[in-house]
């Protein structure tokens, strides 16, 4: 008989994921979790689609191992690289991401969407705006890749008067989407750099696995994805090739 499926993986190039990881934490979710960082080979955005997929597939094989319940791809590049050959190759159900353009397109008007070059580059994410295109007739999509601002993320979190400005390219967007995970660290000041909303796939991701799991949590949505201390934490394993960092970081951003 078959060893019984247990904890939910999360992936991502580095601490980006981390705050998928949170908002699903904050939704409620129990399971035991492990988190894999690849921060030493961080960034991914700029690295060509064999070396991201060969990298995410090592990940893969250990969650292969650990026999996980479900993983999630905390990563638009990793999803918008390899999310079908992943699919195909590991039998535990796979949770992607992708970048909230339909939820920024409801509001019509020029949604800037910002990504990695390899998400910029990738025929799903083309896909997906050129979808959005045609559902809203009065959203313009804006595409925007920021190459190398995820690294100054992972290098610059906890340097409060780091400047990303030059990152941002001038505009008056209606609204903007953050479609890498590292971006929504910086969500607050994105949206004071353009003085409106900014979007990410986070929510969208947590509800996608609460329905794989067939797990109820919360409802709604609190501004930033807290931890409390009133809320028992879930079992956290970190893995990958810097995994003190990522529960450094784990505590110091969202354990409050
Ligand atoms: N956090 C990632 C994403 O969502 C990866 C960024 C990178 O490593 O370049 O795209």
């Amino acid at each position: 008989m078959s060893k019984k499926r247990s904890g939910v993986a999360f992936f991502d190039s580095g601490i980006g994921g981390l705050t998928v990881l949170c908002e699903c934490i904050r939704r409620g979710i129990s399971q035991p979790i492990y988190y894999y960082g690849d921060n030493e080979y961080a960034p991914y955005g700029n690295k060509s689609r064999e070396e991201i997929l060969s990298r995410v597939c090592s990940a893969f094989e250990t969650f292969d191992k650990l026999n996980v319940q479900a993983a999630v791809v905390a990563c638009n590049t990793a999803t918008a690289v390899c999310v079908d050959a992943l699919r195909e190759r590991y039998d535990f159900p796979i949770v992607g991401a992708e970048p909230a353009v339909f939820s920024a397109a409801r509001r019509g008007g020029e949604v800037l969407v910002l990504t990695t070059r390899a998400t910029y580059e990738s025929g799903r994410f083309r896909a997906l705006c050129e979808r959005v295109e045609e559902s809203y007739q009065n959203a313009y999509v804006r595409l925007c890749p920021c190459d190398g601002l995820a690294g100054e993320i992972e290098a610059h979190l906890f340097d409060k008067d780091y400047d990303f400005s030059a990152f941002f390219p001038v505009g008056q967007p209606a609204s903007v989407v953050l479609g890498c995970t590292h971006y929504i660290y910086l969500k607050e000041y994105v949206e004071r750099f353009y003085s409106c909303k900014a979007y990410d796939g986070n929510e969208g991701m947590a509800r996608r696995l609460e329905n794989l799991l067939g797990v109820q949590t919360r409802k709604g949505r609190d501004r930033q994805p807290l931890v409390t201390p009133t809320q028992k934490l879930p079992q956290i394993t970190f893995l990958g090739t810097c995994g003190g960092y990522n529960k450094h970081v784990f505590e110091q951003m969202f354990v409050k």
